[in-house]
């Protein structure tokens, strides 16, 4: 087919003819599929379902080192819990701390402590006249709405499939102290699903920021989410560079098992150097007297070691390598040579991401919606939720059965292909 930007005017009417029939078909249909969220399939969650039987009411509750974990007691993370978070982050168990049931939990608190409290011993930053976060775009629309919630101003950074546009973020960081951070989804990116190259990852580490309390906030969520055995990502341990670097309170690791085991019922860690750990301590034996325990033990018990996170990992793959399969497949049939939209192609994480002709992404997510699809916000994936080009689409195959997104899959690109001949129609 010939690409659309080539079509004259005629040959484009005729093609909206067509196309409208189509979508008339299509509505006609009453479909209500969901392609928005990145949650996994009711699939997934019966893999973990075993792990509500590993405690029963004649269990020893004791954890390694003899504490009870019905009661009281251990504030931050029994330490067989700390070895498995400890394998899964690549970091030593005593760089770690377990948290409760969310990483983006320990994100809004670790802004929400800075603010405050300051960063070990910095000035709180509600006491300074501003405070600035890069956000490498497009990126997750949690981590924005955290930063715009305290107020903290958000200067957009371009993504490259290698990771976020280095020269810029040195530029910044290195010139304006009012910059304190910047949100990283390092491997498997949330929404492109790219993984930050050994280049990256080092000039990260060597980065020599203005302000003494810039911190990398390195949301390692999808470090384990392979979708193929022999085709995975590679990401540089930070942490150890850093320290490499002369730069160890530099970067605050964030992980959990939101995407292993249950969401919003997994256990979430946060790895660091002692320092920035022990400021997080202090803060931390005010906010409460300690996290689930029986969580953590119950985790543990299921899923043993690395070895076992990795072997229960290939499970989801299973059920999620043909999900993104088909929609890639999708976009590559129904869109591939029209130069209406280019897509990313993962090897893992959530998601794929979508890019429109220019002005195109909220016509199409308000198009899918009409014909019974919900597509995540165009504009989500930037902060304050504004798209300067008004292209980025999220698209989440993970939740819906195979079934229901083919047919989804099938509406986006409808949509995409009426949406982009109206836009070169005029
Ligand atoms: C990049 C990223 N970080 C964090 C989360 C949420 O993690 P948690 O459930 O541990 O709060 C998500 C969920 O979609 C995510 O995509």
């Amino acid at each position: 087919m010939k690409k659309y930007t080539e079509m004259n005017h005629d040959e484009l009417l005729a093609l909206k003819k067509e196309l409208d029939k189509e979508f008339e078909e299509i509505k006609a249909q009453g479909l209500a599929l969901d392609m928005s969220r990145g949650k996994p399939s009711n699939a997934q969650l019966d893999l973990s379902m075993e792990m509500m039987d590993v405690l029963k009411g004649d269990s020893n509750l004791k954890c390694e080192t003899g504490v009870d974990c019905r009661n009281y007691g251990v504030i931050d993370g029994i330490p067989e819990a700390k070895r498995l978070l400890g394998e899964m982050s690549e970091v030593d168990p005593e760089h770690i701390i377990i948290y409760g049931n969310s990483s983006l939990n320990v994100m809004f608190d670790s802004i929400a402590r800075s603010m405050t409290q300051g960063v070990m011993g910095n000035t709180p930053w509600c006491k300074l006249d501003k405070v600035k976060f890069l956000c490498p775009v497009p990126g997750y629309d949690r981590h924005f709405k955290i930063t715009e919630f305290f107020g903290i101003e958000m200067i957009n950074v371009p993504m490259t499939p290698e990771g976020p546009d280095m020269d810029m973020v040195e530029k910044l960081v290195s010139e304006d102290d009012a910059i304190k951070g910047i949100w990283c989804v390092p491997k498997y990116s949330n929404p492109q699903g790219y993984t930050y190259s050994k280049e990256t990852v080092e000039r990260f580490a060597r980065l020599k920021p203005a302000a003494p309390d810039f911190r990398i906030y390195w949301d390692n969520a999808y470090s384990i989410h392979h979708l193929y055995d022999d085709n995975q990502d590679f990401l540089v341990e930070i942490l150890g560079e850093c320290v490499k670097a002369g730069n160890p309170d530099l970067v605050y690791k964030f992980t959990s098992t939101s995407k292993v085991s249950f969401p919003g019922s997994g256990i979430a860690a946060v790895a660091a150097s002692k320092a920035n750990l022990d400021d997080f301590r202090n803060y931390m034996q005010i906010q409460t007297i300690g996290h689930d325990k029986l969580n953590q033990l119950r985790h543990v018990r299921f899923f043993k070691d690395l070895e076992g996170l990795h072997a229960h990992m290939r499970k989801h793959a299973d059920i999620l390598r043909p999900k993104f399969e088909l929609v890639l497949d999708t976009l590559d049939k129904e869109l591939g040579g029209l130069g209406i939209g280019e897509w990313t192609k993962p090897h893992g994480g959530y998601f794929i991401s979508f890019d429109s002709l220019d002005g195109c992404a909220k016509a199409i997510v308000a198009k899918a919606k009409e014909a019974g699809v919900v597509l995540t916000g165009a504009g989500a994936t930037y902060p304050y939720g504004k798209d300067p080009k008004d292209s980025n689409i999220r698209i989440a195959p993970s939740f819906p059965t195979l079934e229901d997104l083919g047919k989804a899959a099938q509406v986006f690109v409808l949509c995409v292909k009426l949406v982009s001949v109206e836009k070169l129609l005029g």
